[in-house]
């Protein structure tokens, strides 16, 4: 059997590279209108058009970012917006250096015959979204869907979750997008971190199995793990050396060499908790460029400074430079706090 590559395949190799380059990461700012509606009401704002687009341009506006960021994920709406002064955002991530990228799935709902698990949605009409989002500057695209530990996680649910993956991915390399591959394994939970680690090694295995099915060139994604943490509620909290331990033999046990980036979520860990773990990471070399795709560990004391207020916006881009840079120094393992 001869299976076509992508007509992509060299442009894929080269965007994940650019993505993983030393000392850099993804800043995940696609949080969809609903949770974008949720972070604006902590500070008191509305959930407008217009409250979205002065955040974003905010954030994608803060001088030099690019030395630290090398992707930003958008939603669709912030994909095709303006800055408040009227520059694409695009063009301007363009301009600092940093690759845009696209959220493509569409949002988990329950999953029918298993325990209150949830699958993910997006896969109809995703190649001809993707074409379009293609045209309009995206270079690779999210797709998140989880598994939930006290839940299950059901056999079901973790071979519907690996599948859709795979589906996504060979759907974004043909479309000319890097395809990220996020299982987050949610924190929520009393279980202890070797829960996690068995369950962890369980929905990699089967990812992979299904992304070789699907023909994915490993060379062209990226993947966005949940580190291998006590789940939220567990007594036993872990060191950031213990979290790097099993997520480093996690790694190494499952994901092939091939694969150019891990780009963590930070998934409710705090902003400094998340850097300090990633910094443990890289304290020896890794296959892999081992870096970040945080949300909330790079933008939650950015959004809390900046509160809605205009004369604030200066401060909030040094509180999002100060954790980016941090987490830069956490991807070269040279981070001190
Ligand atoms: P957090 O870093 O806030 O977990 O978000 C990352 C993300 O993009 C989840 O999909």
């Amino acid at each position: 059997m001869v299976v076509r590559a992508s007509a992509y395949a060299d442009e894929l190799v080269q965007t994940a590279k650019t993505i993983a380059s030393p000392g850099r990461g993804i800043l995940a700012m696609d949080e969809s209108n609903a949770t974008c509606g949720k972070r604006l009401d902590s500070i008191g704002l509305e959930n407008t058009e217009a409250n979205r687009q002065a955040y974003r341009t905010l954030l994608v506006s803060a001088p030099g970012l690019g030395q630290y960021i090398s992707g930003a994920i958008l939603f669709e709406e912030t994909l095709y917006q303006s800055t408040v002064d009227g520059k694409k955002i695009v063009d301007v991530l363009v301009e600092q250096g940093i690759v845009p990228g696209i959220k493509v799935d569409k949002g988990l709902v329950p999953l029918a015959g298993s325990n209150n698990e949830s699958w993910c949605q997006g896969l109809d009409g995703l190649a001809s979204r993707e074409a379009a989002y293609y045209q309009a500057g995206a270079r690779f695209a999210k797709w998140r869907t989880v598994v939930s530990i006290p839940n299950g996680p059901s056999e079901l649910a973790v071979k519907e979750a690996a599948w859709g993956l795979a589906r996504y991915a060979a759907i974004s390399q043909d479309n000319g997008l890097v395809p990220i591959v996020e299982p987050e394994i949610l924190l929520d939970g009393e279980h202890g971190i070797e829960r996690t680690f068995e369950v962890a090694q369980k929905v990699w295995a089967e990812t992979f199995y299904y992304m070789a099915e699907n023909n994915v060139m490993f060379e062209g994604i990226l993947l966005k793990p949940s580190m291998v943490t006590p789940g939220a509620e567990c007594k036993d909290r872990a060191t950031p050396e213990q979290v790097a331990e099993y997520t480093l033999k996690l790694l190494h046990r499952r994901i092939p060499p091939a694969v150019p980036g891990i780009m963590f979520l930070s998934g409710g860990q705090s902003e400094v908790e998340a850097t300090q773990n990633l910094n443990a990471m890289n304290q020896s070399p890794n296959p892999w460029h081992v870096s970040f795709s945080y949300a909330r560990a790079l933008q939650n004391t950015c959004l809390k400074t900046w509160g809605g207020r205009p004369e604030n916006v200066k401060a909030a881009q040094d509180a999002l430079l100060l954790r980016a840079k941090a987490n830069s120094l956490a991807q070269l393992g040279k981070y001190t706090s």
